[in-house]
């Protein structure tokens, strides 16, 4: 893989493992959706990449729709969440998946579940590549890529301050890269 960045600590998932899953999610996701549409609603910034991956490898007919949110307090973990960004259309009726890059409390989770299980979808499920062990949610996680340990992590969309995200491995960050 080369000489790592000077902030990454260690790589936790390399590419090849990121995308054997990716691509056995979207087998399983096919398979469990097949003779329905799916609406994949990604959560920006950090899964457009894997969303990029993911829907690219579904053999079902799907809507690729975005919602950004933003967290109040991370520091204080109030869990309080809001909408910067929308969904362009209702989703009633429609079987919905929610694709998200990690879930760390998991208050973004659950939060979003139970605003767009207010908009009566026919079916709400979520999906996440990474897990960190310390997550408590009381919302399902349908579909998983990773559990991964307690540490900041980046690459694969997911950042620090927007950088990193271009990795094409999840890396464990170096404190010191958070902490200076
Ligand atoms: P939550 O704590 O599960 O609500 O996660 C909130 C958001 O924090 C996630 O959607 C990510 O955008 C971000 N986040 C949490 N942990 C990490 C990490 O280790 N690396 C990058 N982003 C993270």
């Amino acid at each position: 893989m080369g000489e790592l960045p000077s902030d990454i600590k260690r790589v936790l998932i390399a590419p090849e493992e990121i995308q054997k899953r990716v691509q056995e999610l979207a087998d399983q996701i096919s398979k469990d959706y097949r003779g329905k549409r799916l609406y994949m609603v990604g959560i920006l910034k950090g899964a457009f990449i894997f969303m990029a991956d993911l829907t690219r490898a579904l053999s079902i007919p799907h809507v690729v729709d975005f919602m950004a949110l933003s967290s109040y307090g991370k520091t204080t973990e109030s869990g309080a969440v809001r909408i910067l960004m929308d969904l362009r259309e209702p989703i009633e009726d429609q079987h919905v998946l929610i694709v998200e890059d990690i879930v760390d409390t998991g208050h973004t989770l659950s939060y979003l579940h139970r605003v767009l299980k207010g908009r009566s979808p026919a079916s709400l499920r979520t999906c996440a590549l990474v897990r960190k062990i310390r997550a408590q949610t009381d919302v399902p996680l349908d579909y998983l890529g990773f559990d991964i340990p307690d540490v900041w992590v980046v690459g694969y969309g997911l950042d620090f301050a927007d950088r990193f995200r271009t990795l094409p491995y999840v890396a464990e960050l170096k404190p010191e890269a958070y902490t200076r």
